[in-house]
């Protein structure tokens, strides 16, 4: 039998079906549940990005970042050694591509400030462990704003920053490195 279209009849007048009527129940009941848990994820989710932000160029970034770095005896250490803050607030600049300081060396289970900018484009700053994302950080890094991501290791170990974002012909290049130690 041939495939004919249907009768045209005015079909708004029509009653709605019975498995209409369940279907469309279902999808506003959906749509209910998630704008509620919209708000309450917000208070009980504990998965809110941080908020912390400025507005500042990204020359007077790269400064502070470098400052940073010298102040910690960045500069003149193999890059290997890496970079242990003696504060809490750490100085991350991202460029094509890599990360300035590309080494870090932090202590497990203290609470840092992650400063992160870039120099040129846009950025994304994430951080994996064995091939794993971890510390649930994935973030935008945009030239001309400075976040500050409170972060704090709860183990000890090698991750990685990862470049999420497609920043150019080298983006995939784009490591750094954060050795995570022991309380001292
Ligand atoms: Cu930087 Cu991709």
């Amino acid at each position: 039998m041939p495939l004919t279209p249907p009768q045209p009849r005015n079909w708004w007048d029509l009653p709605l079906g019975g498995h209409e009527k369940i279907w469309l129940s279902i999808v506003v009941l959906l749509g209910l549940s998630m704008f509620v848990m919209m708000p309450v994820w917000h208070v009980f989710g504990a998965q809110n990005s941080p908020t912390e932000t400025y507005r500042v160029s990204p020359d007077y970034y790269w400064e502070k970042a470098t400052k940073f770095a010298a102040a910690e005896g960045g500069l003149s250490r193999k890059v290997e050694a890496g970079i242990q803050p003696t504060g809490d607030d750490v100085y991350l600049g991202a460029l094509k591509f890599g990360w300035f300081p590309n080494v870090l060396v932090l202590e497990a289970g203290r609470r840092y400030r992650i400063h992160v900018s870039s120099k040129d484009v846009n950025h994304g700053f994430s951080i994996h462990k064995a091939g794993e994302p971890s510390q649930k950080a994935n973030f935008q890094v945009v030239p001309g704003y400075e976040h500050v991501l409170p972060m704090t290791f709860t183990e000890a170990g090698t991750y990685d920053i990862v470049c999420q974002e497609y920043c150019g012909l080298g983006h995939q290049f784009m490591l750094g490195r954060i050795l995570v130690e022991r309380g001292r």
